[in-house]
């Protein structure tokens, strides 16, 4: 069946379409934090942010469903659903995000800021990090691992305190913004603005020098800048805060959000002052078809229903530091367990060929990612160097949940060769 299956995908989708496993798993169906293969074999979805309320919600179910069966149209009629939904995520973030932009793709609403950012600074260049992924359109894939310095996206080494040498990472790290910030000066490049996921989920999720983020924004808006926070992993309560930015006590003037908003139903949203909307509102004269509809606001509604009504971002917080401080440790017994960090429920664990040199392991952080598949848990693996175990269960992941991975972990490194 799996090989049929494969084939078929080969020929219809065309081969090199991403799979995840050496075995890949078939699924046919979902349910809180689990999905089943057509066997009814029960997979715990560790890695999908998606359905972040977990898998076919009933409250979501039935929201996008009544919706389905009242009225689905594009955004150019009065609709009170989709401005309830905009007020609530407004509400959410900080006192200067105001007005919102919705569209349906996290590479989409990364676009609306770039587009942003820069009518409202009149200015091209786009700081990002060296290790970073924003999405895949034409513009936003200019933010993949730039390949020179010397275009109108520019890249910082991505701040971190595991590997960085510099006997003052949070300075060192400053300096080389600053430099690129110059360096658009000097090639007569305007400056528009920095943009980076808060925790660099992509990057690997490091522990940031504490102090970062908060004068990165105020070296880039005292430049001119404005500083764009990507919100499309960290945010919507996977911290156990709401967005990612919280974490690091820095308010961005633009806020980026997508994966989890709609539970499945593609939603994403770029929010900011009502001045910087309108700007781009002006500037742009912007449409997405798709997008700021009643089915968006339905699930976008629905879901932030669960996460505020079962109070998922304590859930988050308080599993996520009790499984955090339980894979501390087993590293202890585990030399290729490098540095197990991270926030709320999303948790990276570096895996490494000996802990004093940090050389990265992909091959083995691999190896333990298709083990734990093989035993009902799906994790993966990702980071700059693609050796970070990722960590990222549904915000309904309970201690119970935990406590199972935990023993299956355990067991794994156990089994593996590993150090
Ligand atoms: C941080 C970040 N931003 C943006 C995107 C792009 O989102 P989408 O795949 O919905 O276009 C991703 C996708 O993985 C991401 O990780």
């Amino acid at each position: 069946m799996t090989a049929t299956l494969l084939q078929r995908r080969e020929r219809l989708l065309g081969a090199g379409a991403p799979l995840f496993y050496r075995e890949p798993v078939h699924i046919v169906r979902g349910e809180g934090v689990a999905v089943f293969d057509p066997d009814g074999r029960r997979y715990v979805d560790m890695y999908n942010n998606v359905p972040c309320v977990g898998h076919c919600h009933p409250h979501v179910v039935e929201a996008i469903s009544e919706q389905v069966a009242t009225l689905n149209v594009h955004s150019r009629y009065l609709h009170e659903g989709i401005l309830d939904y905009a007020e609530r995520l407004a509400d959410h973030h900080h006192d200067g995000i105001e007005s919102v932009v919705f569209t349906c793709t996290g590479t989409e609403a990364n676009e609306v800021a770039l587009m942003m950012a820069r009518l409202a600074t009149g200015g091209r260049g786009i700081v990002c990090t060296n290790a970073a992924y924003h999405g895949n359109s034409a513009a936003v894939r200019q933010l993949t691992r730039p390949k020179d310095n010397a275009g109108e996206v520019r890249s910082i080494p991505f701040p971190e305190t595991y590997r960085c040498q510099a006997q003052d990472p949070l300075n060192w790290h400053l300096d080389r913004l600053r430099e690129v910030i110059e360096s658009f000066k000097r090639d007569g490049i305007p400056f528009a603005g920095t943009l980076l996921c808060p925790i660099l989920a992509n990057e690997g999720l490091p522990d940031i020098p504490p102090g970062f983020m908060a004068q990165a924004a105020e070296l880039t808006r005292a430049t001119g800048g404005v500083f764009i926070a990507d919100e499309v992993q960290a945010g919507l309560g996977r911290t156990g805060l709401w967005w990612g930015y919280e974490t690091q006590g820095v308010q961005p003037d633009i806020a980026v959000m997508g994966k989890p908003l709609g539970a499945g139903v593609p939603v994403a949203a770029t929010a900011a002052s009502r001045e910087l909307v309108e700007t781009f509102r002006r500037g742009s004269g912007y449409f997405n078809t798709f997008a700021a509809s009643p089915l968006q606001a339905a699930a976008g509604n629905a879901v932030l229903d669960v996460i505020e009504n079962e109070h998922l971002r304590t859930n988050v917080a308080s599993v996520g530091q009790a499984l955090r401080d339980k894979l501390k440790e087993l590293q202890a017994g585990c030399e290729a367990m490098g540095d197990v960090r991270g926030h709320g429920l999303f948790i990276g664990v570096e895996w490494v060929q000996d802990r004093a040199a940090k050389k990265p392991d992909r091959a083995g952080a691999v190896r333990v990612v298709n083990a734990m598949k093989d035993k009902g848990f799906l994790i993966g693996n990702a980071g700059a160097f693609g050796n970070v175990v990722k960590i990222r269960p549904p915000l309904v992941f309970s201690s119970v949940d935990a406590a199972a991975f935990l023993t299956a972990f355990e067991e794994t490194l156990g089994e593996l060769p590993i150090k």
